[in-house]
C-alpha cells in the first residue's frame, strides 16, 4: 500500500515553532472540516470506517497515536507523533486510531462536510466496497 505523508515547513525561532498548512499547496485537496480528538482513553480504538468520498490528513499535534490503514489487500500501522507530519488517508481506505498518549490531540483536515451517509462502518460491507471479498 503506498502511504503518502507530507512533512510540513517549520516556521521556528526563537520563540518556538509555527507550522502553517494552505490547501492545494500544502495538501492536495480544499479543506471543507476540520476536526479534532484529545482526552481519547489510551486503551480506546476509533475509527473502524471507511469513507466513499473523503480525503483526509491526520497530524498529531501533541502527543502520540497510531494509526491502522487497510486498503483491502494490505494493512499498515504507522505512529503518528511529530506535529510537523500529516498523513494523508484517501477515499476507500479503512482506518483504526490507537494507542493514543494521554496528552494526544490528532487533528484531522478533511475534503468534505460531514456526512454520515459517506461511511462504511462495517468491515465485510467494506470488502466488498472494494471489491475484494476473499
Ligand atoms: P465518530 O464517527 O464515532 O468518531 P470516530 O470515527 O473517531 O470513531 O464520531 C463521534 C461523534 O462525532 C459522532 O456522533 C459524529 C460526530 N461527528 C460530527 O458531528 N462531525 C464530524 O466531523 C465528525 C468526525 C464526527
Amino acid at each position: 500500500m503506498e502511504i503518502t505523508k507530507y512533512t510540513f515547513p517549520i516556521h521556528g525561532d526563537d520563540r518556538g515553532q509555527l507550522v502553517a498548512i494552505e490547501e492545494m499547496k500544502d495538501i492536495p485537496f480544499k479543506i471543507k472540516r476540520v476536526y479534532y480528538m484529545y482526552d481519547t482513553g489510551t486503551l480506546v480504538s476509533r475509527g473502524h470506517h471507511a469513507h466513499k468520498c473523503l480525503e483526509q490528513i491526520l497530524i498529531c499535534v501533541h502527543g502520540s497515536c497510531k494509526i491502522l490503514l487497510d486498503d483491502g489487500n494490505d494493512k499498515e500501522t504507522l505512529v503518528l507523533d511529530k506535529p510537523y507530519e500529516g498523513l494523508y488517508i484517501a477515499n476507500d481506505i479503512w482506518r483504526e486510531m490507537f494507542d493514543f498518549s494521554e496528552d494526544a490531540v490528532l487533528l484531522v483536515l478533511a475534503s468534505q462536510y460531514y456526512d454520515e451517509n459517506d461511511y462504511i462502518r462495517d468491515y465485510e460491507k467494506f470488502l466488498e466496497y472494494c471489491g475484494r471479498v476473499r
